[in-house]
């Protein structure tokens, strides 16, 4: 299949894998965090855990990406129509910002809060002091950020596949 799109119209290897393993580890701290269950359960201790350590990976991950971004230049998007090409590149800004906004918001909302962020099995950070009121409006923002972009990567999720089995072009081949 990969010989079927000219080099030069798909995005490098490191950017594909990147792509791909930001998806999982975001896909992941969803999961973990709808199935975490009751307060003060087992299975809370260790979702909760798994939403930390995949949210910080995202973080990681996304600034390597943005890094890669600038040092190789990704292909011209392909010719469409110019309302979707401009909705595609607005979908492709929001994304990038959540990648990055969403798990720095995680950080502060559990600094504000009073407590370090513990990754379990690595060890505790903190990057800013308690501050209660300004963690309420932090948590209020990642957990509202959260739920919207179930809509905007499920929008992203659902043109990238419109592409693949409507239109049967070559967009997710270019990212593959
Ligand atoms: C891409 C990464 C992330 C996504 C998509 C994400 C998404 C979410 C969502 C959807 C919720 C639940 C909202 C609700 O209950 O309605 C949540 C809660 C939470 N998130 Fe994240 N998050 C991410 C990264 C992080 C990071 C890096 C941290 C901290 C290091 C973090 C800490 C938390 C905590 C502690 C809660 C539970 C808040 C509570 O119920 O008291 N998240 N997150
Ligand atoms: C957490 C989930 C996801 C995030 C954060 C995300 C993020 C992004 C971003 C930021 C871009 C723009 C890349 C650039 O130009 O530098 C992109 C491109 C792309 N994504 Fe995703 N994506 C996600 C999930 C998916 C899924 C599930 C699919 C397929 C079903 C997909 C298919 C694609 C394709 C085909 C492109 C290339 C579009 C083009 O060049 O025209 N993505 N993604």
């Amino acid at each position: 299949m990969r010989t079927a799109v000219a080099d030069h119209r798909r995005y490098s290897r490191p950017a594909v894998y990147l792509h791909w393993a930001i998806f999982l580890l975001v896909a992941t701290a969803y999961l973990a965090i709808e199935i975490r269950g009751p307060k003060g359960s087992d299975s809370r201790i260790f979702w909760t855990a798994t939403h930390l350590w995949a949210g910080v990976s995202v973080l990681i991950l996304s600034l390597i990406r943005v890094g890669w971004r600038f040092y190789r230049t990704p292909p011209a998007p392909e010719p469409d129509n110019a309302i979707l090409m401009v909705l595609a590149k607005a979908t492709h800004s929001l994304l990038y910002i959540f990648i990055i906004t969403q798990p720095i918001l995680g950080i502060l909302m559990i600094n504000l809060g009073g407590h370090p962020v513990t990754l379990a099995g690595l060890g505790s950070f903190t990057v800013v002091a308690p501050h209660h009121d300004a963690g309420k409006v932090v948590k209020w923002v990642h957990e509202t950020l959260g739920n919207v972009f179930y809509f905007v990567i499920g929008l992203h999720a659902l043109a990238a596949l419109f592409h693949q089995f409507i239109k049967r072009d070559n967009v997710l081949r270019r990212m593959w």
